[in-house]
């Protein structure tokens, strides 16, 4: 009996890593900051039409996944910042939130991660590991280990990450760092990242645009036997040679926003290089190459963002939609 359970799992285990191969792993970042978006039913047509097959919510809204109820599309969702402080120490305000947005929809749609803490870590490091192990205690007593929790930090969590080998998560956090690996280690849980390389890039000055959208093929960087031919793996190795320090074990880390603008930074946010930047995007994390540092990995991700929406601050953070608020593309899809 043991022996054909675990031959199961093994059959399992391979057959979602050849399901896992394309498309499967790719999502998108469905936000609502802007006040002239379709109504998320036409969202959810959107989703099938291109082939959408997972989205990522910054925080549950009702009308919302009521929409995805019964669609086949996975559905990701945060616990918003603003909760954090109350819900580390106050089980009641974890169980009212369970009860709203999780539990009415156990079974209707895949919950792939609940991401406690967008971005605030530093911040809110203290707290993170308390919700999580609070959620956690709720998620078990419905046998739904399946849905993952995670937190989301930015290259800002780390204290040096050039070149990738350096990669350490800043001294202040470090502890508290150490505390939420070793629990999303225990969870078989990613680290959620959120990366940028268009900002390195303009920033840089005299990098090359292929390096920084998966397009070089002729120039690389060395770091020890390492060698880097996109900035994408340079900053996803900092993050998992900061992850390597702590010493929890593996811990994997999966894409929770990444893309690039059409407008906002003169002439590098166009729906060219937009586009390229995200399909090879894709075709890199469902390649199954990896990084340099953890090689032959599939890697999940979801790009930013589905619409431009009005209602973020002047600039880039208006641009990176993938669709105009008509539901039409804005470049050919990526899906
Ligand atoms: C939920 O989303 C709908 C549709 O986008 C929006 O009208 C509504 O204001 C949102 N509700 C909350 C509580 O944010
Ligand atoms: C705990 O959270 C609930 C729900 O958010 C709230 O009504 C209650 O006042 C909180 N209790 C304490 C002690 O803060
Ligand atoms: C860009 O310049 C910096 C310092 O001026 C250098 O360290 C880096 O290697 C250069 N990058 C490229 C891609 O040439
Ligand atoms: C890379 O090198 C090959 C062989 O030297 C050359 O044919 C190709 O055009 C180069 N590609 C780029 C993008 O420079
Ligand atoms: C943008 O314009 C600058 C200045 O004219 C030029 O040096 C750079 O190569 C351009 N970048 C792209 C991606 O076209």
């Amino acid at each position: 009996m043991a022996k054909l359970s675990h031959i199961i799992v093994i059959f399992m285990v391979f057959v979602s890593s050849i399901v896992g191969a394309y498309d499967v792993l790719l999502g998108a970042y469905y936000r609502l900051a802007g006040n002239n978006l379709p109504p998320p039913w036409e969202v959810v047509q959107l989703c099938k039409k291109y082939n959408i097959r997972r989205v990522r919510l910054y925080e549950p809204n009702l009308t919302v996944l009521e929409s995805f109820r019964g669609m086949g599309i996975d559905v990701s969702f945060g616990v918003p910042n603003n909760l954090i402080e109350n819900m580390a120490t106050n089980h009641t305000a974890v169980e009212e939130w369970f009860i709203n947005y999780v539990a009415p929809f156990i079974g209707d749609f895949t919950i792939n991660y609940i991401v406690v803490g967008d971005k605030v870590i530093p911040g809110l490091d203290g707290r993170i590991l308390q919700v999580m192990q609070s959620l956690q205690g709720l998620l078990n007593a419905r046998n739904l280990g399946q849905v993952k929790l995670t937190t989301l930090v930015s290259i800002t969590a780390l204290s040096a990450q050039s070149p990738p080998s350096s990669g350490a998560f800043d001294p202040t956090i470090a502890a508290n760092m150490r505390g939420i690996l070793h629990f999303l280690w225990e969870q078989g849980s990613p680290l959620m990242v959120s990366l940028y390389p268009h900002k390195t890039y303009f920033y840089s000055g005299n990098m090359s645009l292929g390096y920084a959208t998966f397009a070089e093929e002729n120039f690389s960087i060395r770091d020890g036997d390492l060698s880097y031919n996109n900035l994408f793996d340079e900053m996803m190795d900092a993050f998992y040679a900061a992850i390597d320090k702590e010493d929890v074990g593996d811990v994997a880390i999966a894409v929770g926003e990444t893309g690039w603008p059409t407008c906002g930074h003169l002439n590098i946010t166009t729906t060219s290089i937009a586009a390229t930047y995200n399909r090879n995007f894709k075709n890199h994390i469902t390649s199954g190459k990896g990084t340099p540092m953890k090689s032959n990995i599939y890697i999940q991700g979801f790009i930013k963002s589905i619409f431009n929406e009005n209602e973020e601050p002047e600039g880039e953070s208006k641009c990176y939609g993938m669709f105009h608020v008509d539901s039409t593309p804005i470049y050919s899809p990526v899906f």
